[in-house]
């Protein structure tokens, strides 16, 4: 059977996310898509990262400003976009593209506030009623594709009855980090608890595999030079009964980025230069066994929306679906609405 000619994309956005890991992510796999088109509100940040695509893909072409997405609307080759931009207009541009026929893969967060989620899923649904072939909103959460976290999940289903669930990040936002001085980062409410939190909130609520129902919460602003809250520590029940501690600190001097504990633990490590995930588990008696899982999951959710976007899976990747990243900002929001209020108990929005 002949190979059809891979999807045609374009990104839209142009910052060090796409710079960093979408162009080279996207290289990898080049046999499966076609980046067609790179769009950026300025023409100088377009050219600089379509500089860095031209290697991989010779024939991307430079796009900026209202006539460049026009064009790219145009463009009936163009078959999906991947929106890589400011966190608080990203909704906006998602609904615009999906309008015009376009898939659309978006960069978590999944949107700024609830209120944002909620106009977005009516829009959505509107759409999708008045075209006849719906476009598909995904959201872009690596952690749900990382093999850790897929191999641990089935771990966990093995293991039993789950008791108690503690998942302690200590993260190392400094002005070391390129993310440091990114404005909408830190204009965005919530901050980088949001931005960086919705992944963990991802992870937990894979691994647990259920939803959470409420959570009490405290917040501090501790490093004046990062945007308000910056540590938080919360309490959450889960639908299964059990409940557990989540503490996030956004910069910390003895960074561990991500731990997860019970009688199977996950933390962030490096293996022949590889970064990745260590994941034990322990067992009877006292004994424990470690596996390695480098990353890939941005390779992996990618893969998936191709496969998606070309017709060539029978039904769409649940896990890219917009409401699962949804779900994640609710759970944060929730959190930082007690912490604003003194550790109330807040029940988390279902959708
Ligand atoms: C969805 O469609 C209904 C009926 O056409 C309309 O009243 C509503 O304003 C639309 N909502 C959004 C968010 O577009
Ligand atoms: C930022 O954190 C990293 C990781 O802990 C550390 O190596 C670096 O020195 C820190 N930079 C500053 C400016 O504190
Ligand atoms: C915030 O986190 C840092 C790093 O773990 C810790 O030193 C500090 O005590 C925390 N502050 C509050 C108020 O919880």
């Amino acid at each position: 059977m002949a190979n059809p000619s891979p999807p045609g994309i374009a990104i839209l956005g142009a910052g060090i996310f796409v710079k960093t890991q979408y162009i080279p992510r996207l290289a990898e796999i080049s046999d499966l898509v076609n980046l067609k088109a790179i769009w950026s509100r300025s023409e100088e940040s377009a050219k600089g990262a379509v500089e860095v695509a031209r290697k991989h893909f010779p024939g991307v072409e430079c796009k900026w400003g209202d006539e460049g997405l026009n064009e790219i609307i145009q463009d009936t080759s163009i078959l999906g976009v991947a929106v890589v931009i400011a966190g608080q207009t990203q909704v906006e541009m998602s609904l615009k593209m999906l309008k015009a026929g376009k898939h659309v893969l978006q960069e978590k967060p999944a949107a700024a506030s609830i209120g944002e989620i909620e106009t977005a899923m009516t829009s959505y649904k509107n759409i999708s009623t008045d075209s006849p072939c719906r476009p598909i909103w995904a959201v872009a959460e690596n952690y749900r594709f990382e093999p850790a976290f897929v191999e641990l999940k089935k771990l966990v289903e093995e293991i039993g009855d789950m008791m108690n669930v503690q998942l302690i990040i200590e993260g190392s936002m400094n002005s070391s980090n390129p993310y440091f001085s990114s404005s909408w980062r830190r204009n965005l409410d919530g901050g980088f608890i949001l931005d960086m939190g919705v992944h963990y909130i991802a992870g937990l609520r894979m691994l647990v595999g259920c939803e959470v129902t409420s959570v009490s919460a405290t917040t501090s602003h501790v490093d004046k030079t990062l945007p308000a809250p910056d540590n938080i520590t919360s309490n959450f029940q889960l639908e299964n009964g059990c409940s557990g501690v989540f503490v996030m600190v956004v910069s910390s001097r003895s960074p561990k980025a991500c731990r997860l504990k019970g009688t199977v633990q996950l933390e962030r490590g490096v293996q022949d230069g590889r970064h990745g995930y260590m994941a034990t588990v322990y067992g009877e008696g006292g004994t424990s066994r470690t596996i390695f899982y480098p990353f890939s999951g941005v390779t992996e959710e990618l893969k998936a929306f191709f496969r998606d976007i070309s017709g060539t899976s029978k039904e769409q990747e649940p896990r890219l679906s917009y409401v699962e990243g949804a779900r994640d900002v609710v759970v944060l929001e929730a959190m930082l609405e007690s912490g604003a209020r003194n550790g109330a108990v807040i029940p988390v929005k279902k959708f």
